[in-house]
């Protein structure tokens, strides 16, 4: 069941506000990159709109980037704290631990600087491909799988599978290779960002929705595709997998 958050747009603004502001004192890029992205990309709206990470849960965001969804969801708690958070949304996520796991060592300097890592959120540089897993209520992936082998994708998968507490959930974006010209937009995209950020372009391994689909069907879990680019030209879909 999902609620739309803009019944109260100047809340949904006032979150943004305050998920973007943390990001003033990591430098020009860091703010504007999160205002832009928070604001614009349908997965965040969605995420809370359908009530999507549990209130007190441990949340595992690999490829946290700058560290995005922990700012959102210390604005969530904030919000709810000073009795800001509109009745008829979903639970507020407040109180969620969250442990970063970002490859690019920049990322998580801007992460740190804006956020710090005060009890509810650890930031890890490190490769997912090796770093631990810790249990988790929700494991959040959002446009990074791709970046590896489908061997190490399916490796992943299964260690994610396991960090999961019976009931959790795995909320993972992909691109959906079989809508080809979606997909071959969000390439083009991801190739002149990575190249904007000064990271090296690596080739990516995409997948059809099915084949994605069926890989998490063979660790067990129940999945639900829910398209995820609405207002923008890719071929993005959330797959919201429970582990039973
Ligand atoms: C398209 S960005 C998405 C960032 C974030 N999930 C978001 O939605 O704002 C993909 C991120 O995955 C990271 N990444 C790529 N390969 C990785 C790996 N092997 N281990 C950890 N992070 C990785 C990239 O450095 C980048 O920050």
């Amino acid at each position: 069941m999902s609620l739309d958050l803009g019944t109260h747009p100047s809340a949904w603004r006032r979150l943004l506000d305050r998920a973007s502001a943390p990001y003033r004192s990591a430098g020009r890029f860091a703010w504007h990159f999160a205002r832009g992205k928070l604001g614009h990309d349908p997965v965040f709206r969605h995420l809370l709109a359908a009530g999507l990470i549990p209130e007190g849960g441990r949340v595992l965001d690999i490829g946290c980037g700058q560290g995005l969804l922990t700012s959102l969801l210390r604005a969530c708690a904030a919000m709810r704290a000073a009795g800001e958070w509109p009745q008829d949304w979903p639970a507020a996520p407040a109180a969620t631990q969250v442990h970063g796991i970002e490859l690019m060592p920049r990322d998580v300097e801007r992460a740190r600087a804006a956020l710090g890592e005060d009890g509810d959120a650890r930031f890890i540089c490190g490769d997912m491909r090796t770093e631990p897993f810790p249990p988790s209520h929700a494991v959040v992936i959002l446009d990074v799988l791709h970046y590896v082998t489908h061997a190490e994708q399916d490796a992943v998968l299964q260690r994610v599978r396991d960090a999961l507490v019976p009931g959790g959930r795995l909320l993972l974006r992909v691109g959906d290779a079989s809508a080809r010209r979606g997909f071959a937009v969000s390439q083009w995209v991801d190739r002149t960002v990575t190249r904007l950020r000064g990271h090296t372009v690596a080739p990516v391994y995409g997948r059809t929705l099915n084949e994605w689909m069926a890989q998490l069907r063979r660790l067990g879990m129940h999945v639900e595709p829910r398209p995820m680019s609405q207002g923008t030209p890719f071929a993005n879909v959330l797959l919201v997998a429970q582990r039973t």
